[in-house]
């Protein structure tokens, strides 16, 4: 029978041995360890690559088939987990196409990942400049003529580097389009999905850029669904891209000592996308408008609604973001981020009848005196 979470389940077959460490990591199981109860209790499950649990750089067990399960959910031609973050898989991404001197089309607002992937190997950028959003005050997706015209100007080009969604969750409708031009040129697309994990979701999240067409997509799995952080995801679909290249880098750039805390993490996230239903997406949906009814009915406040259904920006007249945030945070609310405008808040991706203090919350920012 195939297993649900093979990965969860040979760390809990392994943990339930009782197992004596005469191995790593120093903690030996967490008897050596004086951090709180609750840490020390889950060290018990940071062990490394002992008999059964497979290797995380040669995977042919537990690991090969996680991943494969990975692959399957997102359709992909081959998926990985990262211990990195994001970070190292758009690393490993621009490694794989790209080499010194060789020119690469860069969205100007990417992530600093993208530069430090630049820098590390020599490539020749070529920046293209984003669009500006009124709606939600920020910089977001280059537009498709941009794209084209770089795509003109410039042989040679090795790989188009996209981010999408934005941190903000702004999702280009032009993605699969820019996908297609790219693709004319014989180009690959690296997409930059870090926030966007979940959009497998349901029809109601935006498309996930793998299913626009494009060659690698990172994914924070750690932002979005319930995976612990730095814990992330690569997936390739391509017939312009070298996934042995990808592998090879990975395997350069990632830890020879994997957290299986994080592993494990990846493992359950992925089996919690892939059983998401229906009635799940209904629920989600239902509470997420209920609240935002309610926050909306909260006079001082504006509340904007982006692509993202997870996303959520917050405004109060006459003060910026920042201060915003501080005031949340003296009612115990912790948000994602600020800037001089606004908040940004990140949802729950709920399942049916899973709770959520939305009420409370509500309560808490309604009582407006709080504000600077
Ligand atoms: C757009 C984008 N890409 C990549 C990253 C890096 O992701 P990670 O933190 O998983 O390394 C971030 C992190 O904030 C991000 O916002």
């Amino acid at each position: 029978m195939k297993k649900e979470k093979p990965l969860v389940e040979a760390l809990q077959q392994f943990v339930e041995k009782k197992p004596v460490s005469m191995h790593v990591p120093g903690h030996k199981n967490g008897l050596l360890s004086n951090l709180p109860k609750e840490l020390k209790t889950a060290l018990t499950y940071d062990v490394t690559e002992l008999t059964g649990l497979d290797d995380f750089h040669h995977p042919e067990e537990a690991i090969l088939e996680a991943e494969g399960l990975l692959a399957e959910t997102y359709q992909s031609d081959r998926s990985f987990f990262l211990v990195n973050g994001s970070t190292v898989g758009n690393l490993a991404m621009i490694y794989a196409t790209c080499k010194k001197d060789e020119n690469i089309i860069i969205q100007r607002n990417a992530h600093k990942s993208i530069f430090h992937a630049l820098e590390l190997v020599g490539a020749n950028a070529i920046y293209v400049t984003p669009e500006w959003d009124e709606k939600t005050k920020t910089y977001t997706s280059v537009s498709t003529e941009t794209i084209k015209s770089a795509l003109e100007i410039h042989k040679n080009v090795k790989a188009v580097v996209l981010t999408y969604p934005t941190y903000y969750g702004v999702a280009s409708k032009e993605l699969q389009s820019q996908i297609e031009i790219c693709h004319s040129y014989n180009v690959p697309v690296l997409v930059d999905e870090a926030h966007g994990a979940h959009f497998i979701a349901n029809k109601d999240f935006p498309p996930s850029a793998l299913q626009l067409g494009a060659d690698i997509v990172v994914q924070s799995a750690h932002k979005t669904l319930p995976a612990m952080t730095m814990a992330s995801f690569l997936h390739i679909k391509s017939k312009l891209v070298n996934v042995e290249k990808v592998n090879h880098y990975l395997r350069i750039l990632q830890s020879s000592s994997p957290s299986y805390l994080l592993l494990a993490s990846l493992d359950d996230a992925r089996h919690y996308i892939q059983t998401y239903l229906e009635s799940d997406a209904v629920y989600f949906f239902d509470r997420r408008k209920l609240w935002v009814e309610a926050l909306q009915s909260i006079q001082s406040l504006e509340v904007v609604e982006v692509d993202d259904p997870l996303k959520l920006l917050l405004r109060v007249k006459g003060y910026t973001g920042f201060q915003l945030k501080t005031a949340l945070e003296t009612q115990k609310i912790y948000v994602e981020l600020a800037d001089t405008n606004q908040v940004l808040l990140i949802l729950p991706l709920l399942k049916n009848g899973q709770a959520y203090p939305f009420a409370d919350l509500r309560m808490r920012i309604k009582d407006g005196s709080f504000y600077p």
